[in-house]
């Protein structure tokens, strides 16, 4: 049993999971806060971490003492804290002002109730959300090595070979923006607000010539597994500028459909020359852009290709931000007694990549 929390942007994030199993996950998000500003404003994503961690680990911790009937005397964390093993947090990669709030409490929590403290990359969280179980008792996945991941996340886009458990080599990745911010730029230029690939996904969804503006497709030519969103970008900006505001209006929600389907294209293709280069055609695809139904679809169909198979997260709980997909990496990580030595010296990195 493992109390996880994550702070790396703007979401204040702590979770119990059990195993795979997710007992309990709470979640309280800023977007409102920093939605007129267009995007995460540092200072105050500090500060909305700090006044709500404590709330958000205790809501964690009722929702496992009711999932598990058991009583509380004084708070429900000193009540949870009985039954959990370890504590784990993740340390990069993210915002170093929010990552420190999540590290501070995790130290903290981990040294008064004398646990083990184990350190998380938010990327392996998005990959291990694939395989996270929710409580209703659905069956149990079955994970069978090796997996192409395909991280795509508001501030990631990358392509991943896992030989086994927690090994990781980064097979492509942007060399600009990533996939969900291309497609918050892109929002943005259509004047919609942040997050903008939701916004995008519903202007698209009613489309029935979902490509009719028919952008670039960046990369598609060049060998390697990289991907390049910021032309693409460019190339909307451009072509906004010719139109009339009467005309975008009109085909806002064209426009709007092409700009993702040339995200979503962009992505199938690298995916797939991955699979053909390596051989492996079992996928997981994590992050928050994986809420999208469509790009779900297409990689459905590209896996079906190949007579192989996908996994997402579950949806209700695990395609944006989270902590219960950094308790599910905590737990393969406990298997293997990887427990941070001195966790009074655990810092965030900021930059932190996948090894
Ligand atoms: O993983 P995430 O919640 O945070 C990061 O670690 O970055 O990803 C956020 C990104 C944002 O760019 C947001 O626009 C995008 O995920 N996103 C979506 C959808 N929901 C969220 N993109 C496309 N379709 C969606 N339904
Ligand atoms: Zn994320």
């Amino acid at each position: 049993m493992i109390l996880s929390i994550d702070t790396s942007a703007d979401e204040t994030a702590v979770a119990i999971t059990e195993g795979r199993n997710i007992v309990s996950n709470a979640l309280y998000s800023q977007i409102l806060l920093h939605k007129q500003w267009g995007g995460i404003v540092p200072s105050l994503a500090k500060r909305a971490h700090q006044e709500r961690i404590d709330l958000v680990v205790e809501e964690a911790c009722e929702k496992l003492l009711s999932h598990k009937k058991i009583k509380k005397n004084k708070t429900a964390l000193e009540a949870a804290m009985k039954t959990v093993d370890a504590v784990a947090v993740t340390y990069g990669p993210g915002l170093a002002v929010a990552l420190e709030v999540g590290i501070d409490k995790a130290k903290e929590l981990a040294k008064k109730y004398k646990k083990p403290l184990i350190g998380v990359n938010h990327l392996e969280g998005h990959i291990y959300s694939c395989f996270a179980q929710n409580r209703s008792g659905n069956p149990k996945t079955k994970i069978e090595f090796p997996y192409l991941a395909l991280i795509v996340s508001g501030g990631h886009t990358e392509l991943v070979y896992l030989k086994d458990h927690l090994t990781y080599e980064i097979l492509g990745e942007t060399l600009d923006d990533a996939a969900g911010e291309a497609l918050d730029k892109a929002a943005k230029l259509l004047g919609f607000g942040y997050p903008g690939g939701p916004v995008i996904e519903r202007l698209a969804s009613s489309v029935k010539n979902k490509d009719s503006h028919g952008l670039p497709r960046p990369m598609k030519k060049s060998d390697n597994l990289d991907f390049s969103f910021s032309g693409l970008k460019t190339a909307l900006y451009y072509l906004l500028q010719k139109m009339e505001k009467k005309e975008i209006n009109k085909q806002v929600k064209h426009l709007a459909s092409s700009f993702q389907e040339a995200v979503f294209e962009s992505l199938l293709i690298k995916t797939e020359k991955a699979i053909k280069k390596t051989g492996v055609k079992r996928l997981l695809v994590g992050g928050g852009v994986v809420a999208n139904k469509h790009l779900r679809n297409y990689m459905r169909a590209l896996v079906k290709k190949y007579d192989g198979e996908v996994l997402f997260p579950p949806y209700q709980y695990l395609s944006g931000d989270n902590a219960a997909m950094i308790g599910i990496v905590a737990h393969y990580k406990f298997e293997k007694k990887q427990f941070v030595k001195k966790p009074e010296t655990l810092d965030r990195v900021p930059r932190l990549r996948l090894e």
